[in-house]
């Protein structure tokens, strides 16, 4: 049985992943006009005070109904920069759980995703001994790319349509690990 409740998890370099805050608004105003993350998230856009406080307990509900963990990133300064989620509603159907990740447009280049990754995927294969983890990207992205890779991931197949994004059928690289 999987915890229903999200616990706090030290990454490397002085960051830390704790569960989302109704604080946490002004993250989610400067991503609302991110010109992807509102597309493969439901990070309200355009912004408001209201949604941006309705995203907060839609994450809460995720972990409380077995869907799975939003962790916002915080840096050493104790400011949010990203988001980094373990999603495990399928598990019990498909054998693996998903991994996602976004940064905040003024953090990135500076380890952000690539601490907040590690640390989630550290937790899930250990403390919650799931089997495999997976995450998909698309082939232009090559921040994510590198980050997947850098995490330790194998990239193992370009999954055609994986995923709608805008509207349109999207193919994806499949990473997964072990
Ligand atoms: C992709 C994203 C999460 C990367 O976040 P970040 O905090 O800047 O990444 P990191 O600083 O941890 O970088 C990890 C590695 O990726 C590389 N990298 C990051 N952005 C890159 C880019 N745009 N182009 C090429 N490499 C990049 C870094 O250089 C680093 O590799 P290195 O150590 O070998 O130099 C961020 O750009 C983002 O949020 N993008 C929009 C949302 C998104 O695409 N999410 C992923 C969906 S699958």
């Amino acid at each position: 049985m999987l915890p229903r409740v999200m616990p706090e998890i030290a990454a490397e370099n002085g960051f830390r992943l704790r569960r989302w805050e109704l604080t946490d608004r002004e993250l989610l105003r400067e991503v609302s006009v991110d010109p992807y993350i509102p597309l493969i998230t439901t990070v309200p856009a355009p912004y408001s005070d209201a949604e941006a406080d309705a995203f907060v307990r839609r994450q809460w509900m995720r972990t409380e109904i077995g869907t799975g963990y939003p962790f916002v990133i915080e840096a050493p300064d104790g400011r949010a920069v990203g988001n980094v989620g373990l999603w495990v509603g399928e598990l019990p159907l498909r054998g693996f759980a998903t991994a996602g990740y976004w940064v905040a447009a003024g953090a990135r280049g500076r380890g952000v995703a690539l601490a907040g990754l590690n640390a989630v995927t550290a937790w899930a294969l250990g403390e919650l001994a799931l089997p495999r983890v997976e995450l998909f990207v698309e082939p232009w992205n090559a921040g994510s790319l590198r980050t997947a890779e850098k995490a330790g991931y194998r990239r193992e197949t370009l999954v055609p349509a994986y995923q709608e994004v805008a509207g349109e059928p999207r193919d994806m690289w499949r990473f997964a690990l072990p």
